[in-house]
């Protein structure tokens, strides 16, 4: 008797278990159905911008202004990237769970094509259901169906978010047409091979089925927001100091090494600092900057410096200093030192800064590379 009650007890734990991991046969599956058995998958995604971009706070605020100026409309324009499901159920206000999830393991999972032709931001054809696409060839799984797709080792995928002209045609994100026009793209290495690191782990959890995989994808997909990511990026060296009597000129070459893009690139807030500093014995003597940045303009010409108000109001590029994919550029600097200053040091820094307006704008600028060189004595 007590036997039989235990099983009873047993199954019916299991089959409250097993009712959670129900892979939808017709729509869109929660990611926290994909976490039961993709554990080390979901961590990684849990900490990406991809799996918060409804709920990061600077995302948040800027939808939030954007949303009163136009009265609600900005909604059809920011949701089909930031809330991807609406391309499908068209839950604009955000009303069911699953749209509020993101960019979720089941949208990017569920892609099958992308027409970068189509207009407005939705370039997805999409194919909700028990097939799973990615890249692992002869594999099988005893919840959904997979399929081998070439779209998911290709930047195109990437593309339907990350490459956009707004509704008055101003290229707002370039990432995707920076990067087709790259050594990178001609060398086949698409966003994945830099953002998408392949890591020692299982693609399951343990017991869920035999897998002959012993690597995963990282879905971290680190940017801007990652000073390890942005390290990577740009060096910066001294090549050459000069001095004749107290006129100095020292050149400075900063290259972007590792970003198969422009840097910076995608939201166009985003700049590059290059700061070059002479310091005597006790004071700093001079300093100056340059500055790497695409800067938009709306109908009138007036420079636009909110994210969202870029999104919606950008007619045109009037500038674009950006460093393109292994851009060395050379940066010269001519100063007139002051007298007796010796001895003198000229160093170079490159600072990332970025200025989101959460509730005030919050300023961030995060030191990347510094170099240093001897300038010499006076004769
Ligand atoms: C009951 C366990 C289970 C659940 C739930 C599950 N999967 Fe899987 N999935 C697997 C297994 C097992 C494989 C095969 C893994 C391998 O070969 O390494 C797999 C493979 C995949 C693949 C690889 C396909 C390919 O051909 O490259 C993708 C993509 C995928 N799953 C996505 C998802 C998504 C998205 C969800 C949630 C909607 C999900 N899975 C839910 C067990 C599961
Ligand atoms: C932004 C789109 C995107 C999101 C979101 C995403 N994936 Fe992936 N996933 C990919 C791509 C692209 C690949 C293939 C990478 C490659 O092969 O270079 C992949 C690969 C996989 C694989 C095959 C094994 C592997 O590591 O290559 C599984 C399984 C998988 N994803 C499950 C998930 C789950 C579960 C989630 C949510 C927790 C998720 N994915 C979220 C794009 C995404
Ligand atoms: C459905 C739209 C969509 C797709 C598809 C997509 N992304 Fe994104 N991505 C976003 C959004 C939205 C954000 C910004 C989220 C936020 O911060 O609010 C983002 C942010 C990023 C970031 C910035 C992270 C940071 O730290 O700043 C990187 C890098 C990135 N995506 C790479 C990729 C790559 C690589 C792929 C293809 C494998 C991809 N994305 C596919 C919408 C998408
Ligand atoms: C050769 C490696 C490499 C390739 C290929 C690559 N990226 Fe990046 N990506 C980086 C590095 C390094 C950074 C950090 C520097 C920066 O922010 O520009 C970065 C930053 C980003 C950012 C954050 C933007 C910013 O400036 O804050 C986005 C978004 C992004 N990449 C998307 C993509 C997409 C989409 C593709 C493919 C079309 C791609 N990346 C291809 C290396 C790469
Ligand atoms: C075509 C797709 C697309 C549309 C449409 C779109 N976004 Fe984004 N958004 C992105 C991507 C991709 C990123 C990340 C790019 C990067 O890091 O360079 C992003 C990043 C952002 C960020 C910066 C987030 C951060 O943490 O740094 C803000 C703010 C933002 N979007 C606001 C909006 C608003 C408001 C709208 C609507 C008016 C909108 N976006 C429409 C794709 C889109």
């Amino acid at each position: 008797m007590r036997g039989i009650l235990l099983t009873i007890l047993l199954l019916a734990a299991v089959s409250a278990q097993a009712g959670e991991v129900i892979v939808k046969s017709n729509d869109f599956t929660s990611s926290k159905v994909c976490a039961h058995c993709h554990k080390n998958i979901f961590n990684t995604w849990q900490n990406s911008l991809h799996s918060s971009s409804l709920t990061d706070p600077i995302f948040r605020a800027s939808y939030l202004e954007a949303y009163h100026e136009t009265q609600g409309r900005a909604s059809q324009v920011c949701m089909p990237c930031h809330a991807p499901l609406v391309n499908v159920n068209k839950d604009f206000d955000l009303l069911k769970d699953i749209t509020r999830e993101g960019v979720s393991c089941d949208f990017c999972h569920s892609v099958k094509d992308v027409q970068l032709s189509a207009s407005g931001p939705n370039k997805f054809v999409l194919e909700p259901g028990l097939v799973k696409r990615a890249s692992i060839v002869n594999t099988s799984s005893p919840s959904h169906q997979v399929a081998f797709s070439k779209l998911h080792k290709s930047a195109l995928l990437c593309a339907g978010c990350h490459e956009y002209k707004n509704s008055l045609g101003a290229p707002v994100f370039t990432t995707y047409s920076e990067w087709k026009a790259s050594s990178y793209a001609k060398d086949d290495k698409p966003c994945q091979s830099c953002h998408m690191e392949v890591q020692e782990g299982s693609t399951v959890a343990p017991g869920v089925s035999p897998t002959a995989q012993t690597t995963f994808n990282v879905h971290t997909i680190a940017g801007g927001h990652s000073v390890e990511q942005l390290k990577k990026s740009v060096e910066v060296e001294i090549a050459e100091v000069r001095r004749v009597g107290d006129k100095m000129s020292a050149r400075v070459i900063v290259t972007n090494v590792g970003a198969g893009h422009m840097v910076p690139t995608g939201i166009p807030t985003r700049r590059l600092l290059l700061k070059l500093t002479a310091k005597g014995q006790n004071a700093v003597l001079y300093e100056t900057e340059r500055v790497y940045e695409k800067v938009l303009v709306d109908k009138d010409g007036r420079v636009l410096t909110k994210d969202w108000e870029i999104m919606l109001h950008a007619k045109k590029v009037i500038k674009d200093t950006r460093l393109k994919p292994n851009e060395p550029r050379a940066e010269i600097f001519n100063l007139n030192l002051p007298k007796n200053s010796d001895p003198v040091v000229v160093s170079a820094s490159l600072f990332y800064d970025y200025r989101p307006q959460v509730v005030e704008e919050t300023p961030m600028s995060m030191e990347l590379k510094s170099v240093k060189k001897a300038v010499p004595a006076a004769q």
